[in-house]
């Protein structure tokens, strides 16, 4: 079955262990994450913390991400997928510590299987998801531990794509039902929710047209408890 938390504040009631989880932050560090591999980045370090992230510029790692939608002093680039767009970061390693997204790894790590999700890379979890054998948590980033539109409308899209049986849970049915009240005009929605206008005041509308797109990728980027990075 599939089971949808709203923010990793709620993760530990719901129980990562032995599962595979699914992390959403479609605004905007999933979708920087699925971007960045997408363009050859080779592997991703998600950070809780600032600190631990621009540490690793010593081992050679390209750092990025933001506090409140902003690059913080001493990083290299913004948590902005399009930053990745021309390739100009091929064959790095990238270092990421945001607002909520990297907590919600965090709260994750005794899963069987953790991996990244967002609308970019939509049918490819929906398919990751229909070959496994797990049971499925989706771990939505949410906005400092309240829920989020746009995460939600992701969970709920790919439960919506998945066979009926997947939807036994009832965070799975709220999710799937809320997305179908929006699946024509389910971009429209997200312009308006609480995050798009935080993106927005800070002049990223280029962002939020981005990461509201659907399927701009096949990968699924798959944590490797040994080196404790996103591979492919
Ligand atoms: C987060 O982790 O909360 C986000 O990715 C925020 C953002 O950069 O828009």
């Amino acid at each position: 079955n599939i089971e949808v938390v709203v923010a990793p504040e709620l993760t530990s009631c719901y129980q990562a262990k032995g599962k595979l989880v699914v992390i959403i932050d479609v605004f905007r560090a999933t979708t920087t994450i699925v971007t960045a591999m997408a363009n050859g980045v080779k592997e991703v370090k998600t950070c809780l913390e600032v600190d631990e992230a621009i540490a690793l510029k010593k081992q050679g790692y390209l750092v990025g991400g933001e506090r409140d939608g902003v690059k913080v002093d001493g990083m290299d680039v913004d948590n902005s997928p399009l930053s990745f767009l021309d390739g100009k970061y091929a064959d790095k390693k990238f270092a990421i510590s945001t607002t909520n997204g990297t907590k919600a790894v965090e709260t994750s790590l005794d899963a069987n299987e953790i991996i990244i999700g967002t609308f970019a890379n939509l049918t490819a979890v929906c398919e990751y998801i229909a070959q496994s054998d797990l049971d499925v948590l989706m771990v939505c980033a949410g906005w400092k531990g309240k829920m989020s539109t746009e995460d939600l409308m992701f969970a709920g899209a790919v439960i919506a794509t998945l066979p009926e049986e997947y939807c036994s849970t009832d965070s799975a049915d709220i999710a799937k039902s809320y997305f179908l009240k929006y699946a024509l005009n389910y971009k429209d929605k997200l312009d308006t929710c609480e995050h798009a206008f935080r993106l927005k005041k800070l002049n990223k509308q280029e962002n939020i047209d981005f990461c509201v797109e659907k399927d701009l990728y096949t990968i699924i980027p798959k944590y490797n408890a040994i080196s404790k990075t996103f591979v492919l």
